[in-house]
């Protein structure tokens, strides 16, 4: 008798949900629809599909990678973001859904009049790219200091045929022209938060995630050249720890700006928006 695909696939998700994944059943269904080249709606009308030998051994391989607690995303080798289909891989963030938030905010926040917008700290390209997106007629700058990421981004950039200034710099130490809007999701996670992650963080880059100490070093730094980087009515969007936001607040009083915090949709406080005082 052959397996069917309904029942190697309730049995794969039984399996992922006793290894702790959450939605076991939603990402099981997505992990067997990209390796046998289905959509989920396809995958619902091939239940009864049977499956060979090769077929098993690609599924089992990936389910058990999974079971490990690899990332969906870098199993896929895609994700989601802003309606967008990001390719990442392991040199880049998984981009969350509370960045998407953090950009539906600034664009909802951005004047017509608005030229220039930046991105520090890029990642896969996520924001430069969701921006460049949302408004065609922004300048749209993004920023990296990992080589390896900022080649991810460029790629998405370019099969997304979205124009982005692409730089390899130190935060933003490549940026001479002044922004009307600056979005950062940079690294923020306090070694004191490492023990809470969930295990997926384990096999995301160090360098996107724990900066070392309070985790507010890079945010610090970058408050610190707020001033030069924004446009006389320019905005800096950052997204900070659940502990940092009056951190935030004091950091950018210090360097003559005043930040509005703002909560996610957990209701946790998760971005500040940042102006001249
Ligand atoms: C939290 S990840 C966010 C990536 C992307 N913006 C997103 O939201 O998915 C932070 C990114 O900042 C980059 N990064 C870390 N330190 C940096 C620095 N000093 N200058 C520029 N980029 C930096 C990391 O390599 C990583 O890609």
């Amino acid at each position: 008798m052959p397996e069917r695909l309904l029942s190697v696939l309730e049995r794969a998700a039984r399996w992922l949900a006793e290894r702790g994944i959450g939605n076991a059943r939603r990402e099981a269904e997505w992990i067997f629809a990209d390796t046998l080249g289905l959509s989920r709606l396809e995958l619902y009308t091939r239940f009864d599909m049977p499956l060979d030998g090769e077929e098993l051994a690609r599924l089992r391989a990936r389910v058990q990678r999974r079971g490990r607690r690899e990332p969906l995303a870098y199993i896929l080798g895609w994700q989601p973001f802003a309606g967008l289909q990001l390719m990442v891989t392991p040199a880049v963030l998984v981009p969350r859904p509370e960045t998407e938030e953090l950009v539906a905010r600034a664009l909802g926040e951005l004047p017509r009049t608005a030229r220039r917008a930046l991105d520090v700290g890029t990642g896969s390209g996520a924001i430069a790219l969701a921006l460049k997106r949302a408004r065609p007629e922004l300048a749209v700058v993004a920023t990296e200091i990992s080589a390896e990421a900022l080649a991810v981004a460029r790629a998405n950039g370019a099969r997304l045929a979205l124009d982005i200034d692409w730089r390899c710099c130190d935060l933003a130490t490549a940026v001479a022209e002044p922004c009307d809007l600056v979005v950062a999701n940079l690294p923020y996670i306090a070694d004191d938060e490492r023990a809470l992650c969930d295990p997926e963080l384990a096999y995301e880059p160090e360098l996107a995630l724990f900066p070392g100490g309070d985790g507010l070093g890079p945010i610090r730094r970058l408050l610190a050249d707020a001033q030069r980087l924004l446009a006389p009515d320019g905005v800096l969007w950052l997204e900070h720890g659940f502990r940092q936001g009056a951190a935030v607040a004091a950091e950018a009083a210090a360097h003559g700006l005043r930040a509005l915090p703002h909560r996610d949709a957990a209701g946790t406080w998760r971005y500040a928006e940042v102006r001249r005082a």
